[in-house]
């Protein structure tokens, strides 16, 4: 089997897998890394969401061999303990509902405000409306990425 250097969240990984195996399952069932999560696996609601060289992209489309040399920052990356300002703006904002796609919902944030550290209403809804919430949360989300932008 192929193998693969990786640079997942700053560390080095070495794995081996098959060229076409989707990062997702890389992240989830070689490295465990568990809060990327899965759920349509067809590219189309956002849950597996992480960041390629701070670039959103949906890992469950996305080969492993299209990610060597490149940086991978999953939503374990962001802060050891919680405390990036994304996830404190996600808690005090009382954001997440179910919870499922929060992951893939706050590594979207993050790419957006990377590109645009001061988002109108109208980018917010651009950015996020693809990443599917069936709880309904787009409010909230809205305004914990309004807190982030204002308090940076
Ligand atoms: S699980 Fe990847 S887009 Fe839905
Ligand atoms: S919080 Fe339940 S799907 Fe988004």
């Amino acid at each position: 089997m192929p193998s693969f250097a990786l640079n997942i969240n700053g560390r080095p990984v070495d794995i081996e897998a098959e060229a076409q195996m989707p990062l997702l399952w890389v992240l989830r069932d070689l490295l465990a890394l568990t809060g990327t999560k899965f759920s349509c696996g067809a590219g189309l609601c956002g849950a597996c969401t992480v960041l390629i060289d701070g670039m959103s992209i949906r890992s469950c489309i996305t080969p492993v061999s299209s990610v060597t040399g490149k940086a991978i920052v999953t939503i374990e990356g962001l802060s050891p303990d919680g405390s990036h300002p994304l996830q404190k703006a996600w808690q005090e904002e009382h954001v997440t509902q179910c919870g499922y796609c929060q992951p893939g919902q706050i590594m979207n944030a993050v790419a957006l405000l990377k590109k645009n550290p001061k988002p109108t209403d109208a980018d917010i809804d651009a950015a996020m409306a693809d990443v599917l919430c069936r709880c309904g949360t787009y409010q909230r989300i809205r305004k914990a990425i309004h807190r982030v932008a204002q308090e940076a």
